[in-house]
């Protein structure tokens, strides 16, 4: 018997024959909120995937509040929204239909939806702020509007652990400041959050416990304890920079700092020079 919302223990992972990632331990509690964050490619999704029945070859093992996951079989419990840019736009359904593929094992015996189940699409569909668009196709949906669909999806089974991969990818700030207050609230609630980001500034260095992913865990803890240079340039394979935001003594990564693309341009100039610097800098770096 476990503790823990989410037990992950896998050893590997694939889709077909290579290996994607490796030595993956993460051990989360009731009622915590953590970020996954970590260079395209690192294997972010597929942790997330892995936790839902969605990777076919899982050596290893994984638990979502008590209960085995096995490929092709998610517990109840765990509601799961996949990164947008995965999902086919296309297929012909509704907003309101694409929510009630989330209570699915809630609907009973009967292959259409209830009254109550109705019921239930609308009030969460009010919830998230998208009450009139329940009758919309979702190939029409902007991208805020598609993330809170499937964030909808998600929340209508109740789930007591969300995973959700990059749920403010392609959002603007507003949309993506909105989206975290329903997290927090949600987690406020009692519902544990693993969720993915490539946001390290805007999203991560608010979460109070962090992963940092690179086809394996790189290290995991505690904002603070995660959140240094060396940490952060060995998950995204380049020199970061962590320094301390002077107004709120937070914490902010330099992901450009000294290495940035533009960085040689911003140093001062040679007398004389009237050509436009950045790009010549660009082309002087690109040769070596
Ligand atoms: N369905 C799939 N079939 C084969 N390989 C995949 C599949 N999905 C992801 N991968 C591979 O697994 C690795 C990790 O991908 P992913 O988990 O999507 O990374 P991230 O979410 O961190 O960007 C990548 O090398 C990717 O190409
Ligand atoms: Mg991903």
């Amino acid at each position: 018997m476990t503790n823990h919302a989410i037990e992950i223990d896998i050893e590997s992972c694939s889709y077909d024959r290579e290996i994607v990632l490796a030595n993956v331990r993460l051990h989360v509690p009731p009622g915590q909120f953590v970020g996954m964050i970590g260079p395209s490619g690192a294997g972010k999704s597929t942790v997330l995937k892995a936790a839902v029945g969605l990777v076919p070859q899982v050596r290893g093992r994984v638990t979502i509040a008590g209960r085995a996951v096995t490929p092709g079989r998610s517990p109840e419990v765990v509601g799961y929204v996949p990164q947008v840019e995965t999902v086919d736009w296309h297929f012909p359904v509704t907003v309101q239909d694409v929510v009630l593929m989330g209570r699915v094992s809630k609907m009973g015996l009967l292959p259409w939806p209830s009254k109550d189940d109705k019921r239930a699409v609308a009030a969460v569909l009010e919830r998230l702020g998208i009450g009139d668009l329940a009758k919309r196709h979702i190939r029409d949906l902007s991208g805020g509007q598609q993330q809170r669909t499937f964030l909808a999806r998600a929340l209508i089974g109740e789930p007591r652990v969300l995973l959700l991969d990059e749920p403010t990818a392609s959002v603007d700030i507003k949309t993506r400041d909105d989206i975290l207050h329903q997290l927090v609230s949600l987690n406020r609630d009692g519902v544990t959050i693993l969720m993915t980001t490539h946001e390290v500034n805007t999203v991560a260095a608010h979460l109070p416990w962090v992963v940092c992913i690179n086809r394996g865990i790189v290290a995991q803890g505690a904002l603070r304890d995660v959140f240094t240079s060396d940490v952060l340039s060995r998950t995204f394979n380049t020199n970061m920079r962590v320094v301390t935001d002077a107004e709120t003594g937070g914490l902010l990564v330099a992901e450009a700092g000294a290495h940035g693309p533009f960085a040689a341009a911003q140093r001062p100039l040679g007398v004389g020079s009237n050509q436009a610097p950045a790009l010549s800098g660009v082309a002087a770096g690109g040769r070596s």
